[in-house]
């Protein structure tokens, strides 16, 4: 069944991949960050292979951005069946580095950015009597190292605030958090940190492509709505 999903963070890595990934299997894509012209770019790769896509800009900062993204859809097509929360950065370094900017921005992006997209398409599938969310946290929402204490926080919070909406929620709403370990993309070039910056890229030096983790999200979109896929951690086979 084709359905309508809502993709935050699809510029770029992850997103990007699971938009591609989606539409080639019929789904209709909303796609969501802040720049516009990688935005662009995505919506005319999937158009070139007959993927059907919109272009949304915004921020997952700001709950009245986020919600016009779920309402616009839902107006232009009834309904929203998919919001994959995606949308994150990682900032990484030591907390004496006191980069307390970066903590702040990572807590906006990666836990206020996701309670904004569940807020925003909440109500849509409670009208519906359905739905389907997935959250992009980490194996980071699994443990700790050391120069990713806030992100991994950030992470935990994205993994307790997803199974939490599984609890509380009527079982024709599905929740889905997908875990990536070390993934190609272009999250890693946020970090200032020198330290941080130099573990990175031993620490990444293997890892799988965006799409492994397209393949999970695709996979859980796609079972029947009695099967809830609550939880997949998808790693290089060589990491610890
Ligand atoms: N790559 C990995 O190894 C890995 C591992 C575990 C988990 N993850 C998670 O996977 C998700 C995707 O990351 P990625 O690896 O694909 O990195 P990425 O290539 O840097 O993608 C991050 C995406 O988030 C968007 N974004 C950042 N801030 C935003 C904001 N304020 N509003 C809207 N969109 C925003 C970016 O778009 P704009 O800059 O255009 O806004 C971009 O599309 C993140 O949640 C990340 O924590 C990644």
């Amino acid at each position: 069944m084709k359905k309508i999903v809502l993709v935050t963070g699809a510029s770029s890595g992850i997103g990007q991949a699971t938009a591609v990934r989606l539409a080639r299997e019929g789904h209709h894509l909303v796609i969501g960050a802040r720049r516009e012209d990688r935005l662009a770019a995505v919506a005319e790769s999937i158009r070139n292979k007959g993927g059907s896509v919109e272009v949304h800009p915004l921020d997952v900062t700001d709950r009245a951005d986020v919600t016009r993204f779920a309402d616009t859809a839902a107006e232009r097509h009834g309904r929203v069946d998919v919001i994959v929360n995606n949308a994150g950065v990682m900032p990484l370094s030591r907390l004496d580095s006191l980069l307390v900017d970066e903590w702040e921005r990572m807590i906006d992006v990666n836990v206020r950015g996701l309670l904004h997209g569940i807020a925003a398409a909440l109500p849509h599938f409670q009208r519906q009597g359905g739905g389907h969310f997935v959250t992009v946290a980490s194996i980071g929402a699994h443990g700790v190292v050391p120069t990713a204490a806030v992100y991994c926080a950030t992470k935990y919070a994205a993994w307790a605030i997803t199974e939490g909406l599984r609890l509380e929620l009527d079982p024709s709403i599905r929740v889905t958090t997908i875990s990536p370990g070390v993934v190609e993309s272009e999250l890693a070039d946020t970090i200032t940190e020198p330290g941080a910056q130099e573990a990175m890229r031993a620490y990444r030096a293997d890892s799988i492509p965006p799409e492994a983790i397209a393949d999970a999200i695709a996979y859980a979109i796609g079972r029947p709505p009695e099967v809830d896929v609550n939880e997949m951690i998808i790693r290089p086979a060589r990491q610890r």
